[in-house]
């Protein structure tokens, strides 16, 4: 038994509890990945574990962490080397959206995001990189968004962190080429989760929305010989076409118009 889960892959997944992250999941897990969960919902990774067990023969795990905590990238390594020596595949995919006016946010949730979606990721990474490098094998798959090729009013900090995600991952993908390791930033679209609820706002993407099935299985097709940068579709193929031709500033005061918050 031992010797079977040491040549099956291993992968984390963070907001693994649901949407686009349980959809990783899944799709590992049919693929023959060992798992670790991680989110800060217990009984949804543990129904989901018991989904993927019943289905394949693969080991999953999970760890109840709140990733927007100080110290959560060191407590999540911590729990990924208790399991395994190394991971194959690491996926930041934790997130949450804030809509609404800047300065009417409350400052917590406003620091809550960049420990999320900045400091954990940038931490997580720093963390698990060195041994994919020394091993010459490995991939990280960072979940940002195409609000990130954009500057988006009334979610100003979300598309300011997702930008943040894509110029890291960018850079990064080139630094570790040589050494065999891949880093993709996966760039989705509105997608059908929870997100907008929590968000507090409904989809305003003009592009409309797709699965979060889909958004998965283009990104791990891409995994091995994709660019760096992966967006979904032909929505992904307008909206980085969009980005790279029309002025910022019309595109920003367009996108002020969609997204203002009515009363
Ligand atoms: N849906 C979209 O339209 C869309 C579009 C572009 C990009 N994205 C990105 O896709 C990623 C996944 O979002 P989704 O659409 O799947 O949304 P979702 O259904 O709301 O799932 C979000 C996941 O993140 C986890 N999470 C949030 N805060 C956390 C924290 N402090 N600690 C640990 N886990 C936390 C949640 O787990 P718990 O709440 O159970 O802890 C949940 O598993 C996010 O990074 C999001 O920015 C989404």
């Amino acid at each position: 038994m031992e010797a079977e889960t040491d040549t099956r892959p291993f992968a984390i997944v963070t907001g693994a509890s649901r949407g686009i992250g349980a959809e990783y999941a899944r799709a590992l897990a049919a693929g023959g990945y060992d798992l670790l969960l991680v989110s800060r919902d217990v009984d949804r990774m543990n129904r989901l574990a018991l989904e993927l067990t019943a289905r394949h023969r693969v080991q999953i795990s999970s760890e109840a962490l709140d990733l927007a905590e100080p110290g959560a990238a060191h407590r999540l390594y911590v729990a990924a080397r208790q399991r395994r020596p190394t991971v194959d595949l690491l996926i930041n995919n934790a997130g949450f959206g804030l809509f609404g006016e800047f300065v009417e946010m409350p400052m917590a949730r406003i620091q809550e995001m960049l420990r999320l979606h900045v400091n954990t990721v940038v931490e997580s990474i720093r963390l698990f990189l060195p041994s994919m490098i020394e091993q010459r094998v490995g991939a990280i798959i960072n979940v940002a968004s195409i609000a990130g090729l954009f500057s988006v009013p009334y979610l100003a900090e979300y598309a300011a962190t997702k930008a943040f995600l894509i110029t890291l991952s960018e850079a990064l993908a080139e630094e570790v080429r040589p050494a065999g390791v891949r880093i993709q930033v996966c760039c989705p679209g509105s997608t059908d989760t929870d997100f907008h609820t929590t968000a507090g706002f409904k989809p305003k993407n003009p592009l409309g929305t797709q699965s979060a099935a889909g958004v998965v299985s283009i990104s791990l097709a891409a995994l091995k010989h994709g660019p760096a940068l992966v967006t979904i579709g032909w929505r992904g193929r307008v909206a980085s076409w969009l980005s790279r031709y029309v002025p910022r500033a019309v595109l920003a005061r367009a996108a002020a118009a969609k997204m203002k918050p009515t009363a």
